[in-house]
């Protein structure tokens, strides 16, 4: 047979030059009939390691993914390239997912995509069983046998079809790991794949990267003979930033005009109160904001969500509910409001940005407050003891992260035991490294004033006993009296909400939920109160510094956007692109990404060879758009 090598594929189907990182042995290794382990993060390029092998082995390549709500829009982008693909699950009616069917037959389809439930079908299953036959000559299906619906006679496979399954792919594996939040338990039962198909090669792909899950998704999806590919997990596009809250709203609202007034972006609170509140606000400011949280009602939540794929330049304001399972390429920001749970989380949310390699940015806010209403929220709940206990751990490493004065990449890797040189120019921490100070003396003062007080009550009112502010609080319980009172005044209110801050996300206080958030001494204040241990914080930046801080004067520059949106040719492009979107009825991604915009921004092709050239265009597409777009580079030039 020849369907051409892997390199061809890669270039004239999806119109890239060459390959990713691992993206070549994985393809040879899966080409070659044997089973693969990929493990790269978000926007790695997992895709292209089963489609392209899909496609130059016989048959259809079969893709298992809970994902139901992507499985159209990555079926419209295959169709776009040219290549016959289908999905189906619960969301066709029965004509369509018989047609499907019937395609799937006649060895008409390269690419299936399939809801795990219905992928365990014995119906599916023996329709499997029938296509990886391979029976050479057409045989007519007994009519309906194993089938819950009827097959139109004559319909077998064709002489001259290349039939059969090309190979399983099991995308987002790590839905077999019971200790993950996307646990899915008919993934478990996907050994049948093996046991029933043991000659068709096998490749599992996920973005999650610890060990565990890896063990896990070995043993559960019987992957032991798998060669395994494990590539960096650095998102070296993503810039990690970690502000320190003072106004959140009009810190944010900052960050979102210097660096983003055009862009598409996810803005992440904890409660779906915050949510709906900081969305209200966002429109209010004229920011096209929507929300999305668990409490609305399914259409509003499917209508918003639909909006922020197909349309530019929406903020999605959400909980975390939102999110698994959004593969928009050209997410430009992720905003922290809240604190993420642990780096798990911090790393997946965040992850979401920059999935087309171009500059991105995680923002976030966090204070005292953040500290507390955390802790209090995963103690509050129902969890067991020992899991409530491993919950707090996690936060403890997230706050750690949030103090740390390291390179963010480097510490954002390490958790997940990768090493990272540092220095990566890309965080706030290496842009503009943080002083430290000997904050020994300050925490002792902080920690006594809490213990003098009797450990119950809030920073605010321990910061005006620090400062010897005669309030009521202070006359009603006679705070004037306290050795504490007034020996703080050598540093500012903002200084010293600093320290306490940077002591309870070090442990040295927690925060008492039987006095409303009252802070209570740990055991590790001891030694701090005696002097016998040294304490170094870092020091915040003022301020009237942030607002131009050269991280944010930087990444203005660095933006592959810069003045972009300023440009006549830029808007052209995105016009054209969208009105093809809304033609077919797709978002303008599946058509170009903003990479390939870009690009025929800066070469401005005149020819549909130089249009050919330019990465994400291939032959299918250059056929179909090409001289669309040339259109409009020529229309700029002239000046229309
Ligand atoms: N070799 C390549 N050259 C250029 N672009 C590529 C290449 N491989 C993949 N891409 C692009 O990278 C982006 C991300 O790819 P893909 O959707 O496969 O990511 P993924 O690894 O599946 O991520 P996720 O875990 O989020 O699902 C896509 O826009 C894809 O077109
Ligand atoms: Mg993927
Ligand atoms: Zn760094």
């Amino acid at each position: 047979m020849n369907h051409g090598t892997a390199h061809q594929i890669l270039r004239d189907t999806f119109g890239y030059s060459s390959f990713r990182g691992a993206q070549q042995s994985i393809v040879e290794h899966v080409v070659a009939g044997g089973d693969a382990l990929v493990l790269m993060p978000t926007g790695g390029g997992k895709s292209l390691c089963y489609q392209i092998p899909a496609l130059l082995r016989d048959g259809v390549g079969i893709v298992v993914s809970p994902l139901i709500a992507l499985m159209q829009d990555q079926v419209d982008a295959l169709k776009q390239l040219g290549v016959p693909a289908a999905f189906l699950n619960s969301s066709l009616d029965a004509d369509a997912a018989r047609e499907v069917s019937r395609l799937l037959l006649r060895g008409e389809l390269k690419l299936l995509y399939v809801a795990p439930e219905r992928l365990m079908t014995e119906s599916f299953l023996s329709l499997l069983d029938r296509l990886n036959a391979g029976s050479p000559t057409p045989t007519p299906p007994p009519e309906g046998e194993g089938l819950d619906f009827p097959l139109p006679s004559g319909e077998g496979r064709r002489e001259g079809v290349r039939s059969g399954i090309a190979l399983f792919a099991i995308d987002e594996a790590h839905c077999v790991s019971q200790w993950g939040h996307d646990f899915r338990p008919e993934y478990r039962a996907l050994t049948v794949l093996y046991e029933r198909f043991p000659g068709v090669p096998r490749i599992a792909l996920t973005a999650t990267a610890d060990a565990p899950t890896r063990r896990e998704i070995i043993e559960r999806l019987t992957l032991e003979q798998a060669q395994q590919f494990v590539s960096s997990f650095d998102r070296p596009n993503i810039r990690y930033r970690v502000t320190q809250k003072n106004n959140a709203r009009q810190q944010f609202q900052v960050f979102l005009e210097s660096e983003h007034p055009n862009d598409e972006g996810i803005v992440y609170c904890l409660s779906r109160k915050k949510v709906d509140e900081t969305a209200a606000w966002l429109k209010e400011q004229g920011w096209d904001a929507l929300p999305y949280h668990a409490g609305l009602d399914a259409d509003a939540r499917h209508n918003n969500q639909t909006r922020f794929l197909r349309e530019e330049g929406v903020i999605m304001v959400a909980t975390v509910a939102f999110g698994m399972g959004i593969d928009k390429p050209n997410v430009r920001f992720v905003a922290h409001l809240d604190l993420p749970k642990s780096m798990e989380g911090y790393y997946q949310e965040t992850g979401r940005a920059g999935r087309d390699g171009l500059p991105a940015n995680a923002w976030m806010a966090y204070g005292l407050g953040d500290v507390v209403s955390m802790r209090q929220m995963l103690l509050s709940g129902d969890a067991p003891e020992a899991r409530k206990r491993v919950e707090l751990q996690k936060l403890d490493a997230l706050l750690g992260f949030c103090e740390s004065t390291a390179c963010r990449h480097q510490t954002v890797l390490r958790y997940f035991g990768e090493e990272h040189p540092g220095d990566c120019e890309q965080c706030d921490n290496c842009l503009e490294p943080v002083d430290t100070w000997d904050a020994t003396l300050a925490a002792q003062m902080a920690l006594s004033c809490v213990y003098r007080t009797g450990q119950r009550f809030g920073v605010a009112h321990l910061i005006d006993v620090l400062l010897g502010k005669i309030t009521p609080k202070v006359e009603q319980f006679n705070h004037r009296q306290l050795s504490t009172f007034g020996i703080g005044k050598d540093l500012a209110q903002s200084q010293w909400s600093s320290v306490y801050r940077q002591l309870a996300a070090a442990g040295f206080i927690n925060v008492d939920m039987e006095t409303y958030g009252g802070l209570k001494l740990t055991a590790a204040a001891r030694p701090v109160l005696r002097g016998e241990q040294e304490v170094w914080l870092r020091r915040d930046a003022e301020p009237a510094k942030r607002k131009t801080s050269k991280a944010e004067r930087g990444s203005r520059l660095r933006e592959a956007f810069a003045g972009v949106n300023e440009d006549p040719l830029w808007q052209a492009l995105k016009a054209k692109r969208m009105e093809l979107a809304r033609e077919q009825g797709v978002p303008p991604y599946v058509i170009f990404h903003d990479s390939t915009l870009l690009e025929i921004l800066n070469r401005k092709p005149q020819t549909l060879n130089e249009m050919g050239q330019i990465s994400g265009v291939g032959q299918a597409k250059l056929a179909k758009y090409g001289d669309a777009f040339l259109q409009v580079v020529e229309d700029a030039a002239n000046g229309v």
